[in-house]
Parts: C-alpha cells; sequence; structure tokens
C-alpha cells in the first residue's frame, strides 16, 4: 500500500493535497452548529447529483412524454419513488442548508476581508443555483412547472427594447414548448451541474488559501506556536471529519422523515397544481414559485408604479435583481473593525434581526395571493431588506464596538 501510494505521489501530488486539504489544515477549534451547513450544501449537492443521474436512466425530456415518465418513475421504476422524492426534497434542503450557510456569514462576518472571494464564489453558486432549480422545476411539465416557467420567461420582456427578442430566444418558441423543455433540460443536467461544481472547487481552494473565519471572528493564523502552528487551530483530519459526522446524521434524519413522510410539505416542496399535466389553456388561479424563490418574488410583486416612461413590471425585474446583487458587494459596505456579532454594536445586531425578519416575512407573501394590504407589507420589508445594506456602511462605523480577546473564547 505505501509503495502504490509513493508510486502515486510521485506523479501526482496527492500526499501534498491531503496534508494541505485535511491533515494538515488547520481550522479554529471553536467552531459551533452553524459550521456544519458547508459540508451539509456538499452533501446534498452529492445527492442532487446521483439521484439526478439515476432519474435521467427514467425520464422522458419531451412534452409529450415528460409527465408520464415522472409517472412512470414513481409507480413503476423499482425504488424510483424514493430516488424522485430524495431529488425534490433534496432540491429544498439545498435551499433550507444554503441559506442556513449565508446566514452564518453575515453573522460572523465570514465575507470581511480576506475572504471577499469565498462570498463572491457563494453567490455566483447562489445564482447558479437558483437557475438550476427553476430549470429543474420545468422538468416534470406539470402545470405548475409551465406556468411558473412562462411567468418567469416573460419577466425577460419587461426588459425595454430587447426584452421580446429575448424572451423569445430563451424559451426557443413563441411560448413555453417541448423545445424549451428540451432545452430547461440539457442546462439542468449538464451545463450547470459542471458550473456549480467548478464553482464549490473554487470555493473551497479560496477558503484553504485563507483559512477559516469562527464565531469569534478572530484570524487564528495570528497567533502561533514555535512550529508555526495556530494556537487555536487543530487539524481538519481527523476532529472535523469526524465532529461533521455528527452533523450529517443529523441531517439525514430529519432528511428521511420528509422524504418518507412529508415529500411535498403541504404544497411547500411540490406544489399541489403540479400533480395535473401542463395544459396551455388552463392558467391556475394563482401562480406562486417554489418557496426558496418567493422572498424575491414578493419583491418583484411590491412593485405597482409605472415610472419613467417603464412598466411596473420592469421596476419589480430591477429590484428584484438589485435585491441579489447588492449581496455581492457586501464584503465592502461592512466598515466595522471587528467581523462578529459577538463583538459588533447594537445597530448592527438589531438590522441583521430586522433584515432577517424581512426575508422570511417576504417568503410568507411570496406564497399567498396578493391583496392591497400585503403588497403594503411587502413594500415596506422590501425597504427594509434594502435599509438593511445601504446603511452598513454608516452603522456599522458609528456603533461602539466590544473589545475582540486575543485568543478564541470556547
Ligand atoms: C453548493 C453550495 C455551497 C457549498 C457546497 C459550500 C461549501 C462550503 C464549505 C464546505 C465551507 C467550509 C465549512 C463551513 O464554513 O461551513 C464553506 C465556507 C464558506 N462559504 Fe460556502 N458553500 C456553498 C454556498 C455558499 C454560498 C451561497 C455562500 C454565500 C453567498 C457561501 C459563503 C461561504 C463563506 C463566507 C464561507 C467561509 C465561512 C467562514 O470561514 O466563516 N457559501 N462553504
Amino acid at each position: 500500500m505505501q509503495k502504490l501510494i509513493q508510486w502515486i505521489d510521485a506523479r501526482l501530488p496527492i500526499v501534498d493535497a491531503y496534508n494541505k486539504h485535511l491533515a494538515q489544515y488547520y481550522a479554529p477549534k471553536n467552531f459551533n452548529i452553524w459550521y456544519f451547513f458547508g459540508s451539509l450544501a456538499m452533501l446534498v449537492l452529492v445527492n442532487q447529483l446521483v439521484t439526478g443521474i439515476w432519474l435521467t436512466m427514467s425520464y422522458n425530456p419531451t412534452a409529450e412524454g415528460a409527465f408520464a415518465s415522472v409517472e412512470y418513475i414513481m409507480r413503476d421504476v423499482k425504488w424510483g419513488w424514493l430516488l424522485r422524492y430524495m431529488h425534490s426534497t433534496g432540491a429544498s434542503a439545498f435551499f433550507v442548508v444554503v441559506y442556513l450557510h449565508m446566514f452564518r456569514g453575515l453573522m460572523y462576518g465570514s465575507y470581511q476581508k480576506p475572504r471577499e472571494l469565498i462570498w463572491i464564489f457563494g453567490m455566483l453558486i447562489y445564482l447558479v443555483l437558483m437557475a438550476e432549480a427553476f430549470m429543474g422545476y420545468l422538468l416534470p411539465w406539470g402545470q405548475m412547472s409551465y406556468w411558473g416557467a412562462q411567468v418567469i420567461v416573460n419577466l425577460f420582456g419587461a426588459i425595454p427594447g430587447i426584452g421580446d427578442d429575448l424572451s423569445l430566444w430563451i424559451r426557443g418558441d413563441y411560448l413555453i414548448s417541448g423545445i424549451t423543455l428540451n432545452r430547461f433540460f440539457a442546462l439542468h443536467v449538464i451545463a450547470l451541474p459542471i458550473v456549480l461544481l467548478g464553482l464549490v472547487v473554487l470555493h473551497i481552494l479560496a477558503l484553504h488559501e485563507v483559512g477559516s473565519n469562527n464565531p469569534d471572528g478572530i484570524e487564528i493564523k495570528k497567533n502561533k506556536d514555535e512550529n508555526g502552528i495556530p494556537k487555536d487551530g487543530i487539524p481538519f483530519h481527523p476532529y472535523y471529519t469526524v465532529h461533521d459526522i455528527v452533523g450529517v446524521a443529523v441531517f439525514l434524519f430529519i432528511f428521511c422523515v420528509v422524504v418518507f413522510f412529508f415529500p411535498e410539505m403541504g404544497g411547500l416542496f411540490l406544489e399541489k397544481p403540479n400533480f395535473e399535466p401542463a395544459n396551455q389553456l388552463k392558467t391556475p388561479a394563482h401562480i406562486a414559485p417554489v418557496w426558496y424563490f418567493t422572498p424575491f418574488y414578493a419583491m418583484l410583486r411590491s412593485v405597482t408604479v409605472d415610472l419613467f416612461g417603464l412598466p411596473a413590471k420592469f421596476w419589480g425585474v430591477v429590484v428584484m435583481g438589485a435585491a441579489i446583487a447588492i449581496l455581492f458587494v457586501l464584503p465592502w459596505l461592512d466598515r466595522s473593525p471587528v467581523r462578529s456579532m459577538r463583538y459588533k454594536g447594537w445597530m448592527s445586531k438589531v438590522a441583521l434581526a430586522i433584515f432577517a425578519i424581512s426575508f422570511i416575512v417576504l417568503g410568507y407573501l411570496g406564497i399567498k395571493p396578493p391583496s392591497a394590504l400585503r403588497t403594503g407589507l411587502a413594500q415596506v420589508l422590501t425597504t427594509l431588506y434594502f435599509l438593511y445594506f445601504i446603511l452598513m456602511p454608516f452603522y456599522t462605523r458609528m456603533e461602539k464596538t466590544k473589545p475582540v480577546p486575543e485568543r478564541v473564547t470556547g
């Protein structure tokens, strides 16, 4: 075995890579449960790839055959129902895990210098993940697949000048059709997963270059022992590889409960109209995207006025785009001398709490049909969402921060 490793190592530096990324990658010893979600995101990614490959073996990407092939997978393919529910539940689990992972970043200032690139790669992952989920949702060719795609692709039509041509180009037809389904299938199973994998590799490489942040926001590399090893660091393997197994066990327990007992999650994970085949002549009474898109959908619908000769729909798209774009520049908006929420002042704490609550309530509003009251509330919450970012350069500089200890605490 030793000889084989030596033989390979002389040709491919596997021992070097193992040491650099596992055995001699020193991670802060004070990671808490918020640090489980990165490895869980990788687990869900693997689940999506593996179940996705198997689903592809029985799925038929045509307007005539798609819906029936999903029913065939559910009823006739051996264990097909399990593959499908693992994949559909995995999609929602991906977003649960990624939202918690991002929230941890906001709490502990993990996007701050020198981790800006980790954050940017993370945001690109988030964008690709949204595109991946959107295209995957068209594939079962149910009523919500069809009409959801119709609504979203039509949004591109709101762009002045090029809008109509752009949405025609995306659809490949004058309406969502088998042609659209076929190209979304190609993008969903090949193109976007490759991009996603590449981005995850870059995300981890950027992380291992600068090292992990931690709940105290202390740079452990500043405090090294005589061997050059961070005093507050422990080798990732075996300590965190074993530690992460606890997170994986808890996660899989919850995941299995959902897969086996609540795969539809009351219409949140699999929407009710999607059990009916797509019908171009029958628009569902209420079209709503899946829960992970609804905060942005609520923002889109909250814009109701035409401005500068452009329709409200256009400004809604601008607001929705800006809501995502502003997250990219977050590392440059936070001017605080400290990273972690533990040592920031009360203004940052209140701002983050308001931001998180606004996002969740917007998500709720996006699921519900609009009413005057709900639209008004969505307008207030959208404003609060943006104020969190716009005011950040001010409140992070104005507030009094607590002194950060030399070494990590507990
Ligand atoms: C497929 C999706 C993703 C995967 C597989 C992934 C994976 C990971 C892993 C394994 C880590 C190290 C462990 C940890 O700190 O939890 C990490 C750290 C990090 N990720 Fe992600 N990530 C993903 C998406 C994102 C997104 C969407 C963002 C934000 C926009 C993000 C931002 C960060 C940041 C800032 C860190 C450093 C955290 C720290 O050191 O405190 N990641 N990621």
